[in-house]
């Protein structure tokens, strides 16, 4: 497959004056035909570091880490000033202006024609030159013998969709910050939401409801249980906003895994068989509103495979704030996903007010006490209840300064255990 190609391919990447850290470390590594796992292993920096580079989530380095990566990445001269400058968060020094002001850097590439250098260099020809460039690289793939059917599919879709807009950057979703006030008396429930999250980073799956009615604490115990766990899964995290019924939330949620993973990975065999469905279920366009006439089994399945495909490189959380706004429809596809991605490392969390939930919703009973699941069931329900007197007492302390009277904390307590705050 594939031919020799007799001299290495040049890929020239503009740099944009000011571009971010992230985008140009991204484009570098593309460029080089690197995955993230090849950087951090030639650069011996963790999967992660790189990963949070890439999506912004750290924005500058220390000098050894610049300088690992710029090895990495075959940097010398001017663009290896650049990207030095860029990684420690300065302006280019002079010297390297040339390079910021709209020149190209060159990455000489390893290029030996194989399907997945083929494919990043089709992605970067895309990104960089255009669709008709892209178009003729595929050409190019194909002047040099034949190519699997698959694999152009894959590319010819991805251009496709390129073009229509569909695969908009991704940008990193970091979590809701976790924030310094003082936290009380959630000792169970954290350690519950652990036991959880624990069996997920083992490769374990499942689903986490917790429960409670508004203001009661569900999206901070989140928040600090997640924001403490020192463990290598990957989070995505989304709140479902008011009115984003169906698939709508999960489309946010979603779209951003899938076209990374588009972009990223050359026609995965297990995800073939869905890719028509995530297309047209999680990237905006067209035939978007064909979304809600799809068999929900078969969504389910979609959905399910992918997340099964992308937690085989890391366990994967996914965190579902608000999913009572989801309505029946969306529960329908929570629990449908859990159930076949059980055992995959796939995990999902989702924080809801039970009150809220519609009628027919297939999670109703997981909330519901007296229906006692049984403990083996794939659903793990966290109860988040009011806090007890001495935590409310501790709470106004804090608050206010004073320690509260008991008399005061009581009456406190019975008020916000019916409003839930
Ligand atoms: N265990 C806690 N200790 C201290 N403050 C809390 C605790 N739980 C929640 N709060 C505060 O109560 C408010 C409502 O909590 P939140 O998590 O948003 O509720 P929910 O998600 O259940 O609607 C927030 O200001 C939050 O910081
Ligand atoms: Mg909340």
């Amino acid at each position: 497959m594939g031919r020799a190609v007799d001299c290495p391919w040049e890929i020239f990447m503009t740099v944009r004056p000011g571009a971010p850290f992230a985008e140009l470390l991204r484009s570098l590594r593309k460029a080089a035909f690197l995955t993230q796992e090849d950087l951090a292993h030639t650069a011996r920096l963790s999967s992660r570091a790189i990963s949070d580079l890439e999506r912004g989530l750290t924005r500058t380095t220390h000098r050894e880490t610049a300088r690992k990566l710029a090895d990495a990445l075959n940097l010398t001269g001017s663009s290896r000033e650049v990207f030095v400058a860029t990684a420690l968060g300065r302006s280019p020094a002079s010297g390297a202006a040339r390079v910021a002001s709209g020149d190209a850097i060159v990455a000489r590439s390893r290029f030996g024609g194989e399907p997945r250098e083929w494919f990043s260099l089709i992605v970067t020809t895309l990104d960089e030159l255009g669709v008709d460039a892209a178009r003729s690289a595929v050409a190019d793939w194909q002047s040099g013998g034949p190519v699997d059917a698959a694999w152009l599919s894959w590319v010819d879709a991805l251009i496709r969709l390129t073009a229509e807009g569909r695969l908009p950057p991704v940008a990193g979703r970091p979590l809701p910050a976790a924030g310094g006030d003082p936290f009380l008396d959630r000792e169970q429930q954290a350690a519950d939401l652990n036991g959880f999250l624990d069996r997920i980073g083992q490769g374990r799956g499942g689903c986490a409801l917790v429960t409670g009615p508004a203001g009661i604490g569900k999206s901070r115990l989140l928040v600090r249980v997640l924001a403490r766990r020192t463990d290598s899964i990957q989070v995505e995290w989304m709140t479902f906003d008011r009115g984003e019924a169906g698939y709508q939330g999960w489309r946010r949620l979603l779209a951003p895994l899938w076209i990374m993973l588009r972009r990223t990975e050359l026609a995965p065999a297990g995800l073939l068989a869905h890719a028509a469905i995530l297309d047209s279920i999680l990237l905006a366009g067209p035939d978007s509103e064909l979304a809600g006439r799809r068999f929900p089994g078969e969504v389910a399945a979609a959905v399910a495979a992918m997340l099964v495909h992308v937690a085989r490189r890391q366990p994967l959380v996914l965190v579902i704030d608000d999913a009572h706004r989801g309505g029946a429809s969306s529960d329908r596809l929570l629990l449908d996903v859990t159930r076949l991605a059980d055992a995959c490392g796939v995990g999902l969390v989702a924080a809801l007010r039970p009150e809220e939930l519609d009628e027919d919703s297939v999670l109703a009973d997981y909330c519901d006490q007296a229906a006692g699941r049984a403990a083996a069931d794939v659903v793990t329900t966290i109860r988040v209840p009011p806090l007890d007197l001495a935590a409310t007492a501790d709470l106004l302390r804090e608050r206010t300064g004073v320690r509260p009277p008991p008399q005061v904390a009581e009456v406190v307590l019975r008020r916000t255990q019916i409003s839930g705050r």
